[in-house]
């Protein structure tokens, strides 16, 4: 079964998590730009993932569109959140509640790989904020005010293995 795995990924951690997968399943990767270049295929597998934002999943009305075109469809969302995050289990109960069943990979913040503008919004709103409401030794201030990765394999290993059960009894 034809598998084709679409991503948005500004900084790169969810398009590693995409590599996997497509790596993994023998999948084509197709970066979202190029969304408009795949055909309906009422026998394949769409897989799509995103980049969480200000707790929404961009890209996500284009799949939720798309995803009856292909026999089967899953998506992921990736984070800075680590996998066990309190705050995760709402938001992907809002998500669910919303038609979207997601599968989470955490990633991770590169200060490097941002836009000046990302950057610029995130050094002067976003950390203050973060800095008044929770303060400079909370988890989230020190989490956020650098560069890191939690980009692991295991974590798409759900929804590989998800994707591999689904072929497998077609
Ligand atoms: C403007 C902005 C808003 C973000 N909002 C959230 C959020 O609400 N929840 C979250 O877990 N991560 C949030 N993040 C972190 C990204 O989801 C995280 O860095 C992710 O790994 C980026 O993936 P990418 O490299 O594929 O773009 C935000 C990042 C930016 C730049």
């Amino acid at each position: 079964m034809r598998v084709f795995v679409v991503y948005k990924s500004g900084t790169g951690f969810t398009k590693a998590y995409a590599e996997f997968i497509a790596a993994d399943l023998n999948g084509a990767l197709v970066p979202f730009k190029d969304r408009r270049r795949l055909k309906p295929d009422p026998d394949a597998v769409l897989i799509f993932g995103a980049p969480i934002k200000a707790s929404a999943l961009p890209g996500s009305r284009w799949f939720l569109r798309n995803r009856g075109r292909f026999k089967k469809a899953y998506a992921f969302a990736v984070g800075a959140s680590p996998a066990d995050s309190k705050d995760l289990p709402a938001f992907l109960e809002k998500q669910k509640r919303a038609g979207l069943d997601l599968f989470y990979m955490p990633g991770g913040f590169c200060w490097e790989k941002m836009s000046r503008t990302t950057r610029f919004i995130l050094r002067n709103f976003f950390l203050p904020a973060v800095k008044k409401a929770e303060g400079e030794e909370s988890e989230m201030y020190r989490t956020v005010s650098h560069s890191y990765s939690q980009v692991d394999k295991k974590f798409a290993d759900p929804l590989i293995q998800a994707v591999k059960k689904e072929i497998a009894s077609d």
